[in-house]
């Protein structure tokens, strides 16, 4: 099958960024390991990040026509902000795992609110690095 993992705003800024909070992988370091996860286990997998709104509204579009099996997203700030965002997704009717690093409903209010959880298969969260790859192996067993 066909994944696609979609980092939002700042996550190219891992391994410097609030380390006590994010951890100390970088964002390659964090794709390369995903990239293993996957390949093991027989599937496809691209990457996208960015810190532009328009931009992850357009990957997904475009992973429609490329047809995606499952997104993991991990909509970073946009979380908490976006309608567009999640209008894309349910656009494309791809399905997608929602992902956080830190465990954001023990952080500020206003990051216990999420657009994306509601219409996600699931969500992972407070588990740095670990998250994304309960993420893909929930993915994985979900397409089995
Ligand atoms: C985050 C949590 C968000 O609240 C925050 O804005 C991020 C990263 C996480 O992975 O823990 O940028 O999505």
């Amino acid at each position: 099958a066909k994944f696609l993992i979609l980092h939002g705003p700042n996550l190219n800024l891992l391994g410097t960024r609030e380390p006590e909070i994010y951890g100390a992988d970088t964002l390659e370091d964090i794709n390369t390991e995903l990239s293993s996860q996957c390949n093991e286990a027989g599937h496809e997998v691209s990457f996208f990040q960015s810190n532009a709104e328009h931009e992850l509204i357009e990957r997904i579009h475009r992973a429609r026509t490329e047809q995606v099996d499952i997104i993991i997203i991990n909509p970073a700030a946009y979380t908490h902000t976006s309608v567009a965002l999640r209008d894309a997704l349910a656009g494309v009717a791809i399905p997608f795992i929602e992902v956080h690093l830190s465990n954001v409903h023990a952080r500020e209010p206003f990051r216990h609110h999420s657009y994306f959880s509601d219409t996600a298969i699931g969500v992972i969260c407070g588990f740095g690095v670990h998250s994304y790859r309960l993420a893909i192996s929930a993915a994985i067993e979900k397409l089995r």
